[in-house]
């Protein structure tokens, strides 16, 4: 009889990074439940089963609790080997013009939603006493995010929270891993509406490349990986840097408008 294949969880796997985790997760021989909020995950789906993965989808809201609640049913009370905590969205704009129910989204999506089902499925790994987390953080997390301020403050938590977890685990078969990428060329820019800013603009890195650095890293039980060298090189920097030069450099990238400056520079 074969053997049945370990279960992972992808969330935002619909696009961008957690869609290339997905494929990889499938590749490797996991079957999947991913969950994003929009119909796109079905058709995301059919890739990943092409690739010979059995794909539950959940279209769900996961800034909810109700909607992570969801994703941890479809598991089917299925021991879930690998948990890819990756769903998160950005918000362009200065702090006082932003919407506060989008602010409050941002928070909801990247932080309460992201701990709450790592909490959930943390606990059954830790009865099981095994699994793999891998967090999407960002090396956004480095540095005080003007004119994106909120989106940065969550990738700080979430970059300071997963080293967290990690030393709690550490005398037990469980992994957590980080990974932060830099700006990857994914929808991210487009949804927080920052196109019309230099990040939105400027090349970016690869979400296949940076999401391979992220599984590999996971699946060798690494602390944490930023993707490619000129992000590492900025997060050495970053962390020597004062604070009020950094939130002065953010600007320069995330400001409405600074666009035009991308342009001139090229
Ligand atoms: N792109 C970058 O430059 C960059 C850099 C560093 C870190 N990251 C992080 O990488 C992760 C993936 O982003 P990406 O760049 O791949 O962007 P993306 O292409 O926009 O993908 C984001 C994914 O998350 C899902 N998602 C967002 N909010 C959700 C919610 N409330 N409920 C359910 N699903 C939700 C999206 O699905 P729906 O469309 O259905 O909502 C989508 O599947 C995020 O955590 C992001 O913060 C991105």
């Amino acid at each position: 009889m074969e053997a049945q294949r370990e279960l992972a969880i992808i969330t935002g796997a619909s696009s961008g990074i957690g869609f290339e985790l997905a494929k990889l997760c499938a590749q490797d021989g996991y079957d999947l439940v991913v969950a994003a909020d929009d119909p796109a995950i079905d058709q995301a789906a059919e890739e990943f089963r092409r690739l010979g993965a059995t794909v539950t989808t959940v279209q769900t809201d996961l800034a909810t609790l109700e909607g992570v609640d969801e994703l941890y049913r479809a598991c089917g009370g299925r021991r879930v080997a690998a948990l890819l905590a990756n769903a998160g969205h950005g918000l362009g704009k200065a702090f006082l013009d932003q919407d506060f129910d989008a602010v409050r989204h941002v928070v909801d999506t990247n932080i309460t939603g992201t701990l709450y089902l790592i909490h959930k499925v943390g606990r059954d790994m830790r009865t099981a006493n095994a699994g793999r987390i891998l967090i999407t953080g960002s090396i956004a997390g480095f540095m005080p995010g003007a004119f994106q301020a909120v989106y940065n403050g969550t990738k700080a938590f979430i970059d300071s929270f997963s080293f967290a977890l990690r030393n709690e685990l550490k005398d037990t078969e469980i992994t957590v891993t980080c990974l932060m990428p830099g700006a990857t060329e994914t929808e991210f820019f487009e949804r927080a509406d920052l196109m019309d800013t230099k990040v939105g603009v400027d090349k970016k890195d690869d979400p296949a490349v940076v999401a391979k650095d992220g599984y590999e890293a996971m699946k060798a039980g690494e602390a944490d990986v930023v993707s490619g060298w000129k992000n590492k090189l900025q997060t050495s920097v970053a962390t020597v840097t004062p604070n009020e030069m950094l939130a002065e450099q953010h600007r320069k990238m995330a400001e409405p408008g600074s666009a035009k400056n991308a342009k001139k520079a090229s």
